[in-house]
């Protein structure tokens, strides 16, 4: 039989069948009984599928299911999950399950899990699968279905925040915005649940690791995010290899090489894609960009920056991909340049007050911040930092890190941005300190295990990579994360097949969600 589908992507299932629709069902069933050509849309589907299950029609029961799954979405998941229950479609339930799983952050802003039954939102948030960035996301989830119905749902505010993970949140938030919260200083039962994460946080990490409770586990998603991309560096020249860490798996493997040589680029991910922006190719800074994509494991250049820059640092503020300082061969830059991806075109922004080679740059609370770097002009590295705010293009000082770090890692976790070692002349660092946006201050947290400069930083579930860079004598392949709630780097025992140091200057390391 053919089968043709109209998709509407985003739809919800309709909750009961119109009229019109349920003459669309038996007509379409007599179509397809005929001619064996069915056409299949969401809301046919809420007819079709039991039709098709009391007719024993297993083909179209399997189709539609099928369909379902092709449609599956944020705001539809939960909608399509409760009807694969109801009509016992045990894989499309699955499907639907893990779907509303992987992508919770948006789930919870649907109108669907609004209207969910008290036993459901449960059920939801006391998995173990959700992939979250915070735990943050949990608690507004709660707040925000407890807020649609607050006079009827306000009681049952003990029975969800007994899944809320409240001693993985950052103490910051739990002062500021947990303990704030009405529905929680109205609950005795809440307050024990606030008690028990302080009591977390005030222990020393040794007997954390005792305080047995369903709401001290980590939550361990399954598939996202799963692979973390280093490209190019140099080894101890520029190199085209590029590598995959495959966090399920726990090991390396090589990927589609860059098309030239690479190394000291600026990285991101963006829309999908991993870009490598500017660089060494062994002889020249480049203006050149390449960007990579996962899915089909190749490479294409796009367009040019206007300035040639190595050690630059990239980010993406607002959709934007911006390229920051560096070095274009004979002086420090300050200038700042940003990147379209629509209109695959680069424009000049506000340069900073400030030249920064090996500059590290991260953009926590919608501002994007330049750390630390090299100042060609004055000779020293350097330990001013500075933020940029893209509605006013300004640059502006805010507090100054404890010491001088050139080639830091950059990296955010938890609204909290982390520069990770560095160097200072010939002396690299293991030191690693944190600045929170809303105190304008940084303090320092536990050191490495090992000295890094121009090492790769990014955050996946909750913890901090770091990733090769090199010592001040070898490129180094190993790597080691922070854990923010015991205050402790780990190395991780897979290395890298190569050291290598400056695979993107200071972030090389990238998240490819699958
Ligand atoms: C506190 O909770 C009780 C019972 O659940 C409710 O009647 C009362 O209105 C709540 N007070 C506030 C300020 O929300
Ligand atoms: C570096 O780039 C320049 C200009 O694009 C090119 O002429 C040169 O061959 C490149 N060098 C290497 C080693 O790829
Ligand atoms: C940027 O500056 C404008 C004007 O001062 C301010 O309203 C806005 O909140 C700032 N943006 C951020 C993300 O802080």
């Amino acid at each position: 039989s053919r089968w043709y589908s109209c998709e509407f992507p985003g739809h919800s299932l309709a909750g009961k069948p119109e009229r019109g629709v349920l003459g669309g069902g038996v007509e379409a069933l007599l179509s397809y009984i005929f001619t064996e050509v069915i056409k299949v849309y969401l809301d046919l589907v809420a007819v079709l599928l039991p039709a098709a299950g009391l007719l024993q029609l297993q083909d179209v029961k399997k189709t539609c299911c099928e369909f379902l799954e092709s449609q599956l979405h944020p705001v539809n998941c939960l909608g399509i999950r409760a009807f694969a229950d109801m009509h016992a479609c045990t894989d499309l339930l699955n499907k639907a399950n893990t779907y509303a799983e992987q992508h919770f952050a948006d789930v919870v802003l649907s109108e669907e899990f609004l209207n969910l039954g008290i036993e459901q939102v449960c059920s939801l948030i006391s998995s173990d699968k959700l992939t979250i960035s915070s735990e943050e996301k949990v608690f507004e989830a709660v707040i925000a279905w407890v807020n649609h119905d607050k006079d009827v749902r306000q009681e049952f505010m003990a029975r969800l925040m007994e899944h809320v993970r409240l001693p993985l949140l950052p103490r910051e938030y739990l002062v500021q915005r947990v303990e704030e919260e009405a529905l929680v200083k109205n609950s005795s039962a809440c307050k024990d649940y606030l008690i028990e994460a302080m009591k977390y946080h005030l222990l020393p990490t040794e007997q954390r690791i005792l305080m047995k409770s369903v709401r001290t586990r980590l939550r361990t998603p399954m598939n996202l995010p799963k692979l973390m991309v280093v490209v190019g560096g140099q080894a101890p020249k520029a190199i085209r290899s590029v590598e995959c860490y495959d966090f399920k798996e726990e090991r390396w493997h090589q990927v589609a090489e860059l098309p030239s040589r690479r190394c000291r680029a600026g990285m991101v991910y963006m829309a999908g894609l991993v870009f490598a922006v500017g660089g060494f190719n062994g002889s020249l800074r480049v203006r050149t960009v390449d960007s990579y994509d996962p899915v089909k494991d190749q490479w294409t250049s796009v367009a040019n920056m206007r300035d040639r820059r190595s050690t630059l640092g990239a980010a993406v503020l607002n959709g934007l991909l911006y390229a920051v300082g560096g070095f274009d061969g004979s002086t420090g830059l300050s200038s700042v340049e940003a990147y379209n991806i629509k209109s695959n075109e680069w424009f000049h922004v506000a340069p900073m007050n400030t030249r920064r080679s090996s500059v590290g740059v991260g953009v926590v609370g919608g501002l994007l911040y330049a750390v630390g770097g090299y100042d060609g002009a004055s000779r020293q590295c350097l330990s001013t930092v500075e933020c940029y705010n893209a509605t006013t293009n300004e640059w502006t000082y805010i507090a100054e890190m404890s010491t001088r770090r050139s080639g830091a890692g950059v990296g955010v976790l938890n609204n909290l941005l982390y520069a990770v070692g560095g160097h200072d002349g010939p002396l690299v660092r293991k030191s690693v300190e944190v600045y929170d946006p809303t105190t304008n201050t940084w303090r320092q947290v536990a050191d490495m295990n090992m000295c890094r400069r121009n090492a790769g930083v990014c955050a996946v579930n909750g913890l901090l990579y770091v990733v090769g860079g090199d010592d001040g004598s070898c490129n180094l392949a190993s790597v080691e994360y922070y854990n923010p709630t015991t205050d402790k780097w780990t190395v991780v025992s897979s290395c890298m097949s190569t050291g290598r140091s400056y695979a993107g200057n200071n972030c090389l390391i990238f998240l490819v969600f699958c």
